[in-house]
């Protein structure tokens, strides 16, 4: 496993935007979708190409391609969908897939409710979800993905806590994970601190 912290300055200052509390829904919503998409940057680094040969107006040239990595963009509902717009813009042609969990209240362990993906198996995959806290919505998520035939899978979050690095590490030692940020750490509610609070919450507006 790789651990990816992209830790850019403009990424920086809008996660800082973001982590404010009196930052409205709007910008919240905005800032992710911009952040998403300079992470997928990094996400993409080491797609593969291919060459062929085009004309410009002036010349013929061997002209650099993706190599036919097909790739399928899976967010966990709720928050990962704040993550999906800003990787569609880098990578148009992105199937999305969908897995539902949510993090019981009084447990903090994920719970499942609603998997659908595209029947490509061979798909490189991007799990979206912009906390990774516990760990525990993302394991079971890439673990119903291997069960179902993935096999290349990344994680892009915003926000983790070391906690939850290590636990994908330890469960999923196969799966690149990106971050803008490593956090100090957990509460006794297993929120991230400092972090910024509920992110499903502060996308959609629901408190
Ligand atoms: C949040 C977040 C992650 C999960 C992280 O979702 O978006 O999916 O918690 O916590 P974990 O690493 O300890 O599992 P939440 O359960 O609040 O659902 P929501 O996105 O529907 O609000
Ligand atoms: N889920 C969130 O949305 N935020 C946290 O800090 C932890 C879990």
């Amino acid at each position: 496993m790789a651990l990816h912290i992209i830790d850019h300055p403009l990424i920086l200052h809008k996660l800082s935007i973001m982590r404010d509390k009196e930052t409205s829904t709007i910008k919240f919503r905005e800032l992710l979708r911009e952040i998403s998409m300079l992470m997928g940057y990094e996400v993409t680094r080491d797609f593969p190409l291919t060459y062929e040969e085009i004309e410009t107006p002036l010349m013929k040239m061997n002209a650099p391609k993706i190599l036919g990595k097909k790739v399928v963009i899976v967010p966990i509902l709720r928050a990962g969908l704040g993550m999906v717009d800003g990787l569609t813009m880098l990578i148009p042609s992105a199937r999305i897939g969908h897995i539902g969990l949510y993090r019981d209240e009084e447990t903090c362990k994920p719970v499942f409710y609603y998997y659908k993906m595209p029947a490509n198996k061979e798909r490189f995959v991007i799990v979206t979800d912009p906390m990774l806290a516990t760990g525990g919505s993302a394991c079971d998520a890439i673990t119903r993905l291997k069960n179902d035939g993935y096999k290349h899978i990344r994680l892009m979050c915003l926000v983790a806590s070391p906690q939850g690095v290590e636990a994908v590490s330890e469960q999923h030692p196969d799966v690149d994970i990106y971050v803008a940020s490593v956090d100090e750490g957990l509460n006794d509610k297993n929120y991230i601190l400092p972090g910024l609070g509920d992110a499903g919450d502060r996308i959609f507006g629901t408190k």
